[in-house]
């Protein structure tokens, strides 16, 4: 079943001056998200992949074509779509529990409720015995931890993420990215992951949307059905980022 449908969907940004003409960021992008599915966008820097995101979140409007989540209109930012940052826009005054409560606390859930949940989510992320800490005391893939947690304790449709593991070293993000398969193994959820890195989008997804350059369309849909944990050298692993690598140079060679 489809929970995030895009249909015809373009993107343009007004220009203020003759000298600063309005930019297509995304033109007739379509694409449905199946329940509790995990889907990565891929895509050249600018190709409108932040845009998209934005769009699904509410905090921009399309200007042509539309976004249904579960058959209804996109409107303004709610609940049911949870966004997880780069740089994990925590709360830097607050606790972890403080910041993982902060979004039961506004959907007024009652107290001992909070509580449990917030222990929950907590545990699932790996950050037991962190409770108490602030976001400075905290490693970058601890904080991006807090951010996931806090992005599922108020139970979203569907998880928004725009590069979340980009800011953590090499080794960080490798471990954040099985952590993530872990998590949504356990959470379950509908995920839209956008990414630069191809090996993070098959590490994750059942299915990888390549776009185009700008303006960015859907160049492929790529279902992925290989079994979890994916190894980097397991044959499927490297025949699909073959196939992968190919289809983005391609949109270099369009660009020269
Ligand atoms: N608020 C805005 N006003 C005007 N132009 C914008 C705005 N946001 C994005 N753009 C333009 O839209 C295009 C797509 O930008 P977007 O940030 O979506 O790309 P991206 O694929 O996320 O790139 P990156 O991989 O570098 O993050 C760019 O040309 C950008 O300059
Ligand atoms: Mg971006």
């Amino acid at each position: 079943m489809a929970v995030l449908s895009s249909i015809g969907l373009s993107k343009r940004f007004a220009g203020h001056s003759a000298n600063d003409p309005s930019v297509l960021a995304l033109s007739s992008v379509n694409f449905t998200i199946n329940h509790n599915e995990f889907c990565s966008v891929l895509g050249h820097s600018g190709c409108g992949k932040t845009t998209l995101l934005t769009m699904v979140a509410g905090f921009e409007q399309p200007t042509e074509g539309e976004l249904l989540l579960d058959g209804k209109p996109i409107g303004k930012p709610g609940w049911e779509r949870s966004m997880i940052f780069q740089d994990y826009a925590l709360f830097h005054w607050l606790t972890v529990e403080e910041n993982i409560s902060f979004g039961l606390e506004m959907k007024n859930v009652p107290r001992d409720e909070r509580k449990s949940v917030v222990k929950e989510y907590i545990n699932l992320v790996g950050l037991s015995g962190f409770d108490r800490r602030y976001p400075h005391q905290l490693s970058g893939g601890m904080r991006q931890r807090v951010s996931i947690a806090r992005a599922l304790a108020v139970n979203p449709q569907i998880l928004l993420m725009d590069e979340p593991f980009a800011a953590l070293d090499a080794q960080n993000r490798s471990l954040m990215q099985k952590e993530m398969v872990r998590i949504w193994e356990r959470a379950r959820k509908t995920c839209l992951l956008v990414t630069h890195s191809i090996d993070e989008a098959i590490t994750l997804s059942d299915r990888i949307l390549v776009m185009t350059r700008r303006p960015g369309t859907i160049k492929a849909d790529i279902k992925v059905e290989l079994p979890r944990p994916r190894q980097e050298d397991d044959p499927g692993v490297i025949l699909l980022r073959r196939q992968i690598k190919e289809l983005i140079i391609d949109e270099f060679e369009v660009e020269r």
